[in-house]
C-alpha cells in the first residue's frame, strides 16, 4: 500500500441531515449529548470532553453528510489538499466552532472532513462509579445511588462503513488517514475473503481504540453506525434504560463485542441512523501486528444477545 499523506489524530463528528431539528434534539438529548449550539440551520450537540461538538445535525434531507476527523495541524490539511485526489481546498467552517477544513470523497463517495482549529470548551462534570468486585473493595462507606438518567457521552468512539469493495476502502484509509489494521475477520474457510477490517488511528507509541473506523462487506455503500464512549458501565446500562423508557428503538445489546471488548448498546435514531454506546474498548499502539481471525471468532457477543440481521443490514446513506 502507498504511504499515508497523514495521519489523522481522532474521529470528530458525525454530520447527519434531519428534517426536523426538535425531534432529532430530542433523541439526542435521551442518548446522552449535550446541546452546545443552535441555528436556524443546525444543531450541534457536545459530550463531556473538551470538543466543541461531536455530533452535527442539519436541517434538510434525511442524509449521511459527512464524518469528520482531527488533524494534527493545519499543514496537514492544506497536504491533504495538494496531494488528495478530488480534494476541496482549505477552507473555514462557518459554523459555530469554526475550525478549517478539508473535504475528501471516500472510496464510496462519502464525504470525510478532515478538520483542524475547531474551538475546544470546559469539560463537563462526570459522574463516575466505584466499584466493588471480586479482586477490590474501593467504595468504602459509601453508597452507590443512580438516578434514572441518560448516558453522559464523553467522545466520539468510531465510525463503520458498510461497503461493496472492502479492499479498496481499507486502502483509501490507509492512504489518507494514515489508519492501521487492528485486526481483519475472513470468511470462514477462505483466509482471501476479508468480511471485516478494524482499523485505528496511527499515533506511533500512544494506544488509542481499537478500531476508529471499520469497514463491513456488504452489497450496499452505508453508514453502519457511529460510535460514542460513555463513561462506565453504570452509565451505560442506566442509559439503556433511560432510552428504553423514552420510547426509542432498540437495535442491539446490551453486549460485549469480541474484536475491540467493548460493552455496546445500540440505538436507532428518529430517521433509522444507528447510534452506539460503549464503554471499556480494547487499546492498541502503533507496535502491536495486525491480527487476522474467521468469522466464527471476531463477529459475534462474547456475552448477550448476537446481531440481528437488521444490525447486520444498516446502511445509512
Ligand atoms: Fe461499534
Amino acid at each position: 500500500m502507498q504511504d499515508p499523506i497523514i495521519r489523522v489524530r481522532d474521529i470528530a463528528w458525525v454530520r447527519l441531515g434531519a428534517p426536523d431539528l426538535d425531534q432529532a434534539e430530542g433523541f439526542l438529548t435521551d442518548f446522552g449529548l449535550v446541546r452546545q449550539a443552535r441555528t436556524e440551520a443546525a444543531l450541534f450537540m457536545r459530550g463531556t470532553g473538551d470538543a466543541h461538538h461531536v455530533h452535527i445535525t442539519e436541517r434538510g434531507p434525511d442524509r449521511v453528510l459527512g464524518i469528520g476527523f482531527t488533524a494534527d495541524s493545519e499543514a496537514d490539511l492544506h497536504r491533504l489538499a495538494r496531494e488528495a485526489a478530488g480534494a476541496s481546498g482549505v477552507e473555514a467552517l462557518n459554523e459555530p466552532g469554526g475550525g478549517k477544513c478539508v473535504r475528501l470523497k471516500e472510496h464510496n463517495g462519502f464525504t470525510i472532513e478532515v478538520v483542524h482549529g475547531v474551538a475546544t470548551v470546559e469539560k463537563l462534570p462526570e459522574r463516575h462509579s466505584v466499584l466493588n468486585t471480586g479482586r477490590a473493595r474501593d467504595r468504602l462507606g459509601k453508597f452507590q445511588r443512580i438516578d434514572p438518567r441518560p448516558c453522559q457521552v464523553k467522545r466520539p468512539g468510531h465510525a463503520v462503513l458498510s461497503t461493496p469493495d472492502i479492499e479498496g476502502s481499507v486502502a483509501w484509509a490507509h492512504r489518507h488517514l494514515g489508519f492501521i489494521v487492528s485486526e481483519h475477520v475472513h470468511a470462514e474457510d477462505d483466509p482471501e475473503t476479508l468480511l471485516a477490517s478494524f482499523n485505528r488511528a496511527d499515533r506511533g507509541a500512544d494506544f488509542v481504540d481499537h478500531h476508529v473506523m471499520m469497514f463491513g462487506r456488504h452489497s450496499r455503500a452505508g453508514l453502519n453506525h457511529i460510535s460514542y464512549e460513555v463513561q462506565d458501565m453504570d452509565d451505560l446500562h442506566a442509559g439503556h434504560d433511560w432510552l428504553r423508557q423514552r420510547g426509542h428503538y432498540h437495535l442491539w445489546g446490551i453486549g460485549r463485542h469480541l474484536l475491540g471488548s467493548q460493552v455496546f448498546d445500540y440505538w436507532k435514531d428518529p430517521w433509522g441512523r444507528v447510534h452506539e454506546h460503549w464503554t471499556d474498548t480494547d487499546v492498541l499502539n502503533a507496535a502491536m501486528p495486525t491480527r487476522s481471525v474467521p468469522k466464527s471468532q471476531g463477529l459475534r457477543s462474547q456475552w448477550g444477545p448476537q446481531a440481528p440481521q437488521e444490525f447486520r443490514d444498516a446502511a445509512s446513506v
